[in-house]
C-alpha cells in the first residue's frame, strides 16, 4: 500500500516566514494547507507550492471551527500567524492588547484545540509555534508583543505535556531579526541598512525566512521524534549576546 502523504497546516502563510515554511514543508513532501486571514495571499502561496490556500482568521473561533471541519488529516500544525503593535506600555490600549493577544495567543490556542484531535486520530503529529527572540530578551516599547510571545512559550510547553499521550509533540521556534514584508519598517527596507544593522548580531547578519523554515521543518520531521516542549531560537546568537559583546559588535 502506498504511504499516506502527510498533511501540514500553516497559519499566516500568505507572506514572510509563513510562506517560507509552507514552501519548505511542501519541498519535504507534505501536502500543505496554506492559510491566512488574507484570502488572496493564502491562495497565492497554496498555488505556488502545489498545495491549497484557504482563508483562516486564527482569532475567530467560528472561522477556526469551520476550517477544521474540512480538514481530514493533519500531521503538522504550524501556528505562525502573528501581529504586533509597537507602543509604550503606558500607551497600550485595551484594543492594542486584544488585537495582539487574540491573534498571537488565542489564535495559537484555537488552532491547537481544533486540529489536535484530528492529529490524534491519525496517530499523532507535531505542533510548531512561532515565538520570538523578544520573549527571552524582553524589548521596551513593543506593547504586549513580548508578553504574547512569552505566553506562547508557556502554551507550547503545556501543549507538549498534555498531548504527549496522544502522540503529539509541541515545540516553539523563536526567530530573531528576520526581514519580511511585516518587519521592513523595523529592520530597514534596503539591503545596505539591513547589512549595517545586522553587524550587531553575533553571526554578523540578519536571518532569513528560509533559515527559520529549516528549524520548523526539523521539528515537523521524524528526526525530532524524541523532542517536545522545547524552544529553539533562530536568531544568530542575539539572545545570548551580552552587553560587553554588544559594545564590541558596534565597532565591527
Ligand atoms: N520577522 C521577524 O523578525 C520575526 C521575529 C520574531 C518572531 N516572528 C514571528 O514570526 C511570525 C511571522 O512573522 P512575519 O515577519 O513573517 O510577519 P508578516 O507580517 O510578514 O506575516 C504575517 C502573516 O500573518 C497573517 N495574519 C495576521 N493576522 C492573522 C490572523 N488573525 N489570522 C491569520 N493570519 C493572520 C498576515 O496576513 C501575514 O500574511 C509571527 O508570529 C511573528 O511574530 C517574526
Amino acid at each position: 500500500m502506498p504511504e499516506q502523504v502527510r498533511t501540514a497546516v500553516v497559519t499566516g502563510a500568505g507572506r514572510g516566514i509563513g510562506e517560507s515554511i509552507s514552501r519548505r514543508l511542501a519541498a519535504d513532501g507534505f501536502s500543505v494547507i496554506a492559510t491566512d486571514v488574507d484570502e488572496a495571499t493564502a491562495a497565492a502561496t497554496g498555488e505556488a507550492i502545489g498545495g491549497v490556500g484557504r482563508r483562516l482568521d486564527v482569532k475567530d473561533p467560528d472561522d477556526v471551527a469551520a476550517f477544521a471541519a474540512d480538514v481530514e488529516r493533519c500531521d503538522v500544525l504550524v501556528n505562525n500567524a502573528g501581529v504586533w503593535r509597537f507602543t509604550p506600555l503606558l500607551g497600550t490600549s485595551p484594543d492594542d492588547f486584544r488585537h495582539v493577544m487574540e491573534t498571537n495567543v488565542l489564535g495559537t490556542l484555537l488552532c491547537t484545540q481544533a486540529l489536535a484531535p484530528i492529529m490524534a486520530r491519525g496517530g499523532g503529529g507535531s505542533i510548531v509555534n512561532l515565538t520570538s527572540l523578544t520573549a527571552r530578551a524582553i524589548t521596551p516599547f513593543v506593547g504586549v508583543y513580548s508578553a504574547s510571545k512569552a505566553a506562547i512559550i508557556a502554551l507550547t510547553i503545556q501543549t507538549a505535556l498534555e498531548l504527549a499521550s496522544d502522540g503529539i509533540r509541541a515545540n516553539a521556534v523563536g526567530p530573531g531579526f528576520i526581514p519580511t514584508p511585516g518587519t521592513l519598517d523595523t529592520y530597514g527596507a534596503d539591503e545596505e541598512t539591513q547589512r549595517a544593522r545586522g553587524k550587531i548580531v553575533p553571526l554578523g547578519r540578519y536571518g532569513t525566512s528560509a533559515e527559520v523554515a529549516d528549524a520548523v521543518a526539523w521539528f515537523a520531521s521524524h528526526e525530532s521524534r524524541y523532542v517536545t516542549g522545547q524552544v529553539l531560537f533562530v536568531d544568530g546568537g542575539v539572545s545570548e549576546a551580552t552587553v560587553p559583546f554588544l559594545f564590541q559588535a558596534q565597532s565591527r
